[in-house]
């Protein structure tokens, strides 16, 4: 916020203001000089007693009216800055103060008051954001702890036979594995929201890459009967593989994970105004309108009947990763009758 040409009528006011004291003063002295000497003649020393009278008495009606100035134009927008700021510091980021002009006419005082609203409501919403992502990582962490807790202390205790045994050491597996990839997803988002990444641009075949994601879900595709469609162009960008592998994982085990038995998927690879156009298309349950605004959200799953599979953190992931690599995402779906994910990817990047 630069109100720049209030800023520079307020300061241009000032200066008039204090020139048109001085001069006020000035001819006032004027004034009362000529008085004194018309009346008091050749006593001098009178003339000069009433000069010094008058210059002090000049002297200490400026001092009065430049601290009624400064109380009303710097001391009371600087304590109140000074109050906000003391809250901030202590935590408290409800704080927001009012400016001392209406928007348009704001001086320094101002300008420095509405960023210091933006300031607070910046870290409350960073607040709210922490402290939410704290209770889902603790919550998504207690589960499987909670599981692994439980067949390893009956696992450790008598009368498991071996049948069991293995069933519950294969629970155990499995669910470390699950809380292990929870783990990696979670420090990845994190240094993907940090920016502390830096990504490579290398030539990358997409369609080679698709078909080798695309090859490690081959038995749940089987295991659930789906029909498999891909259409590739053969298309090269400059980009991260190793992020982009993320994506397509992602989608991919999207559209197997929400298809029920006997359903279809379809990734296609098109090149279409110099973009290569990346569709992942399934014939799943789809995504309602409400679902759908937040399925990029971190921890969000919007269907719970499918929680147990996963922590909402695939599309967050890819969301970020399509940011950072400079592509766009965009989905369209119907309930009931399925899902396409669309990736846009300069071709040259
Ligand atoms: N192809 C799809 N069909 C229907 N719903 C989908 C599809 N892809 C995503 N969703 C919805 O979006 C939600 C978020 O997806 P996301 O990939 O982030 O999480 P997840 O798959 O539940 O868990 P994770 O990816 O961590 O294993 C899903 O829980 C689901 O409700
Ligand atoms: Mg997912």
């Amino acid at each position: 916020m630069k109100p720049r040409k209030s800023r520079l009528w307020i300061t241009l006011s000032g200066y008039i203001a204090l020139l048109l004291t001085v001069a006020a003063i000035i001819t006032v002295a004027i004034f009362v000089y000529e008085a004194a000497d018309n009346t008091f003649g050749d006593n001098r020393g009178a003339v000069a007693a009433i000069m010094l009278v008058t210059v002090f008495f000049l002297a200490f009606v400026c001092a009065i009216a430049d601290g009624i100035r400064r109380k009303i134009m710097v001391n009371r927008p600087v304590d109140k800055i000074l109050e906000a700021t003391g809250r901030i510091a202590a935590g408290d980021f409800s704080v927001r103060i009012e400016t001392e002009h209406p928007y348009g006419r704001y001086d320094e005082f101002d300008c420095i008051i509405d960023n210091l609203n933006k300031m607070a409501a910046e870290l409350s919403g960073n607040e709210v954001l922490r402290s939410d992502f704290i209770s889902n990582v603790s919550h998504e962490l207690k589960t499987p702890l909670a599981i692994i807790h439980n067949y390893a202390s009956a696992i450790a205790g008598e009368g498991l036979d071996e049948r069991t045994r293995k069933k519950y050491a294969s629970v155990l597996v499995s669910t470390s594995a699950r809380l292990s990839s929870l783990v990696t997803n979670i420090l990845k988002l994190n240094r993907l929201e940090n920016q502390e990444i830096k990504t490579k641009k290398i030539p990358v075949r997409l369609d080679e890459m698709l078909a080798q994601s695309i090859l490690q879900f081959e038995d749940k595709i089987d295991e659930k009967s789906l029909a498999l469609d891909c259409d590739f162009d053969e298309i090269t960008v400059r980009s991260d593989p190793d992020y982009l592998e993320l994506v397509w994982n992602n989608l991919i085990s999207n559209a197997v994970k929400f298809t029920d038995e006997g359903g279809s998927i379809n990734v296609s690879l098109k090149r279409e105004d110099g973009r290569a156009v990346v569709k992942v298309a399934d014939t799943g349950c789809g995504i309602s309108k409400e679902t759908g605004e937040h399925i990029f959200d971190k921890f969000y799953q919007g269907d719970t009947s499918h929680a147990q599979e996963g922590n909402g953190l695939g599309l967050a992931l890819v969301k970020k990763v399509i940011d950072v690599l400079g592509g766009e995402i965009s989905v369209e779906s119907r309930p009931g009758k399925g899902s396409v994910f669309t990736v846009r990817l300069r071709e040259e990047q």
